[in-house]
């Protein structure tokens, strides 16, 4: 069971003496859950959604993995629905979990659950979406945001033959007509992928090699509320007709998730492009993506969507059961970035895991071969 020590209660000075004796949880209390058997410790774990798989992967993923450690489990989704996951989180607490684990659908928006959880002594870890504006999160597991868009700006690129696969220019002049899309913007992730890309693009833009034809620039204007595929496919459509209605053609859209990138594809194929990248005389644009959701790593395979980041769920689960047992044992999690990631409040010390570009010369290597998706999933385009 977790103490209920409020830092009121004991006091600043005490706290401070317990804080500097380290295993500390959420708001720096004594934490005993180091003598209890992981069998009678309750990890809370607080998903966004089912709508996208990966997302059902990262909680399949982190539940099997503590129950191999033989912790139990309380595995909730909140259908994107920040009161649902608020509630959620609630209601861990108030049954006891000794732990949470929490990818936030709105990261400014827990702040309230997290002091309930600091007031009970849990530590909190953020899981691949940062909470911010509270000093009540713990730790962090991500991959490397920020290099995340690099690489969907640098696939953007190669895949007009603008730079090789590394971001070596070709010489290759363009003009090209390119799109961008940004993630959701109360997702504090959505920045890191936009900032990384346009810094990829930008000397691009700015010597005239790719011109997106919209003005549409600014994260606002790119931003896709709840990364919803349906809005991604409106955007697109507003685009073309907003802007391509004088016969020029889109090359290059940047997509930051392989849903959004289907809705652009979707409203670029109703518009009379492709069906692939190949096809003439209007071939698809280059489409970027991110997640290797199995239905786009399909249309990758197929020639249809250009590419994808590969960011191993495997690997980011098994590092937040990781921080979770150092947490519960009474040590603090190993961090390798204690600098990158400010929730507003603190620097949230973080684990970040690489990431992988996928085109489609990449699935077998990158994919199949490492177990992640079966050659038969990515031939149907769907799990199972
Ligand atoms: C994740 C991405 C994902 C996006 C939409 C982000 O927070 O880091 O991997 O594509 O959410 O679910």
């Amino acid at each position: 069971m977790n103490k209920k020590l409020g830092l009121t209660a004991l006091g600043a000075a005490l706290a401070v003496g317990l804080t500097a004796c380290g295993g500390s949880g959420a708001g720096g209390n004594s934490n005993d859950t180091a003598s209890s058997d992981p069998s009678d410790l309750t990890i809370g774990v607080s998903m966004p959604t089912q709508t996208s798989e990966r997302w059902i992967a990262d909680g399949n993923a982190v539940k099997s993995q503590l129950e191999d450690a033989k912790y139990k489990v309380d595995l909730q989704y909140a259908n994107d629905d920040i009161p649902t996951q608020g509630q959620q989180i609630d209601q861990m607490i108030t049954e006891g979990a000794d732990l949470l684990v929490v990818a936030a659908i709105d990261g400014t928006a827990l702040s309230s659950q997290l002091q309930a959880a600091a007031d009970a002594d849990i530590p909190v870890i953020s899981y691949d979406r940062l909470i911010r504006d509270t000093e009540n999160v713990d730790f962090y597991v991500s991959f490397d945001n920020y290099k995340v868009g690099v690489a969907q700006g640098t696939a953007l690129l190669a895949g007009l033959g603008v730079t090789d696969k590394d971001g070596k220019p070709t010489g290759t002049k363009g003009p090209f007509n390119i799109e961008l899309f940004a993630g959701s913007l109360d997702d504090n992730n959505a920045a890191f992928f936009f900032n990384g890309a346009f810094d990829t693009l930008k000397p691009f833009i700015d010597d005239g090699t790719l011109v997106v034809k919209s003005g549409q620039t600014s994260i606002e204007q790119a931003a896709t509320l709840r990364w919803a595929q349906e809005t991604a496919q409106k955007r697109m459509e507003d685009l073309l007709t907003g802007s391509y209605n004088d016969g020029t053609k889109v090359n290059g859209v940047l997509s930051p998730y392989d849903g959004i990138s289907r809705g652009i594809i979707t409203a670029l194929q109703n518009a009379g492009y492709g069906p692939n990248l190949t096809s003439t005389p209007t071939p698809l644009p280059v489409v970027t993506g991110q997640d290797a959701e199995i239905a786009s790593v399909k249309l990758i395979n197929d020639g249809v969507q250009s590419s994808t980041i590969f960011k191993d769920t495997r690997t980011l689960a098994a590092q937040a059961v990781t921080a979770s047992e150092a947490f519960l044992e009474g040590n603090e999690p190993e961090a390798n970035d204690t600098k990158t990631y400010d929730n507003g409040v603190k620097v949230v010390p973080s684990y970040l895991l690489p990431i992988e570009t996928v085109y489609k010369d990449d699935i077998q290597s990158v994919l199949i071969d490492s177990g992640y998706w079966t050659a038969d999933e990515v031939a149907k385009g769907q799990a199972g």
